[in-house]
């Protein structure tokens, strides 16, 4: 069982290059299945989550050749089975994002349900009304939607809420509808525009993704295409994070600063100094760390999966933070890991009220969930002494090698096997 190890208290200085986005690159993978042509995505990040979606898409019949940061995807020899099951789907719930793109291709479609996660319920409601309305007939048995449409017919879907792969899911099944389809109240995460682009380089006609209306013109069949990821602005925040948490001055490659607008806004009233350096950004903090209040919020609000790492970098400013949760239903899990370093934090329904602390103590942590265990990783590399963070299979889910990357800014930090006799 790997751990992550980390003596804290140095500041970062350094260049960390930011890798291509793990929630891009996902529905991306999936909008594979819509063509049979052979695919590529390049700056695709090397993640567990990469490799799920693969042996996925290898069970759905596709060839798939990964060579990070490329990936290969063919249609195999043989029949497609436009089945995903449990055995998978379960490792990763964005496995739901397969079920669009096959009743399109397939006119069926058997996808087991993701199930709950750490950090919520997550259902999955939206995806299913929005295939309904393009004429797909579903079925919830035993655990699995099955949904069957000889041809899917394009129509208006309206969301309930903005749901990022609700959006990706219907986006992709409308592309090779039947006519035009119209999605409103979409979800406008940078994640949902570069699919757009990528459907549009596939022979469909999507116009509005990243706004909260979307239209697709459908085609009867789709090309494959070759594509170069974004950078992942969630990476890129963790690492400003973490300079804002140590100190430093740490210059970000590729960092996405256009898509990270809230968060730079955060940071900057926090007391770091954030500027664009060419294709590149600086992030810098010497002087004091003040204390700054985030509500989560659907893009192009503060993102939810930034609010663990801000909060483990509020642990240490001046004043009291008031960080409110308004995304998923239990994503704090983070703060009894803090509060055993020594952060000062009280939990009052979906809010954490932060009292920053003149300094955290290295422990051994169990991370429960990606950002989690990010959030636990930001606070070890300024905590005094040794932090141990376990369960870092989370972490490898969504950050690519960073512990190579934060020691290259000069953290004391290395990736550590437990002795098998020791509890995970
Ligand atoms: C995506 O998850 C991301 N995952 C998540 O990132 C991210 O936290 C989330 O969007 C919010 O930004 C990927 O893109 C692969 P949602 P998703 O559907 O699409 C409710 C990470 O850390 N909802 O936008 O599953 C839902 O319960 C991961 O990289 C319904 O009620 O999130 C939640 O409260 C974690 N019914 C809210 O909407 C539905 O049918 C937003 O969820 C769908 C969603």
């Amino acid at each position: 069982m790997d751990a992550i190890q980390i003596r804290g208290g140095r500041p970062l200085r350094g260049t960390i290059r930011v890798s291509g986005a793990k929630n891009a690159a996902l529905p991306i993978l999936c909008a594979t299945l819509l063509s049979d042509g052979a695919s590529r995505l390049r700056n695709v990040p090397a993640l567990r989550d990469i490799e799920t979606t693969s042996a996925l898409l290898r069970f759905l019949g596709r060839d798939v050749q990964v060579a990070a940061p490329e990936v290969e995807v063919a249609v195999a020899t043989g029949e497609a089975r436009p089945l995903a099951p449990y055995e998978l789907v379960r490792q990763m719930r964005a496995s739901v994002l397969v079920l669009g793109p096959l009743v399109a291709r397939y006119g069926r479609a058997k996808v087991s349900l993701p199930g709950g996660c750490a950090i919520g319920a997550r259902p999955i409601d939206q995806h299913l009304k929005g295939l309904e309305v393009l004429g797909a007939k579903i079925q919830v048995e035993h655990g699995y939607v099955v949904a069957e449409a000889p041809r899917l017919t394009g129509g208006e879907i309206v969301f309930d809420i903005p749901t990022v792969t609700g959006t990706e899911n219907l986006m992709m099944a409308a592309a090779l509808a039947r006519g035009r389809s119209t999605l409103v109240n979409c979800a406008r995460e940078p994640e949902v525009e570069e699919l757009g682009r990528v459907l549009n380089k596939m022979g469909a006609r999507v116009t509005g993704a990243g706004t909260d209306v979307i239209h697709i013109e459908g085609r009867a069949e789709l090309d494959p295409f070759d594509h170069a990821v974004i950078s992942d602005r969630i990476e890129a925040g963790t690492f400003m994070a973490a300079v804002g948490a140590t100190g430093g001055d740490v210059l970000l490659e590729n960092a996405p600063l256009d898509d990270l607008e809230p968060v730079v806004a955060k940071l900057r009233r926090a007391g770091l100094t954030i500027e664009r350096e060419g294709e590149h950004t600086r992030v810098r903090r010497e002087g004091e760390l003040v204390a700054v209040d985030a509500t989560t919020a659907p893009h192009p609000g503060f993102p939810t999966d930034m609010q663990a790492q801000f909060m483990a970098m509020m642990c240490l400013a001046r004043g009291r933070a008031v960080l409110t949760e308004t995304i998923f239903e239990n994503r704090f899990m983070h703060v009894p890991e803090l509060q055993r370093m020594g952060a000062n934090i009280e939990i009052r329904h979906n809010t954490a009220f932060v009292e920053g602390v003149p300094r955290l103590t290295g422990a051994s942590v169990m991370a429960t969930d990606l950002r989690a265990s990010a959030s636990l990783v930001v606070a070890g590399l300024v905590a005094e002494g040794e932090t141990v963070v376990r369960r870092v299979y989370h972490l490898d889910r969504g950050y690519e090698h960073i512990e190579q990357k934060l020691a290259g800014a000069g953290a004391a930090i290395e990736r550590i096997t437990l002795s098998p006799g020791t509890l995970p």
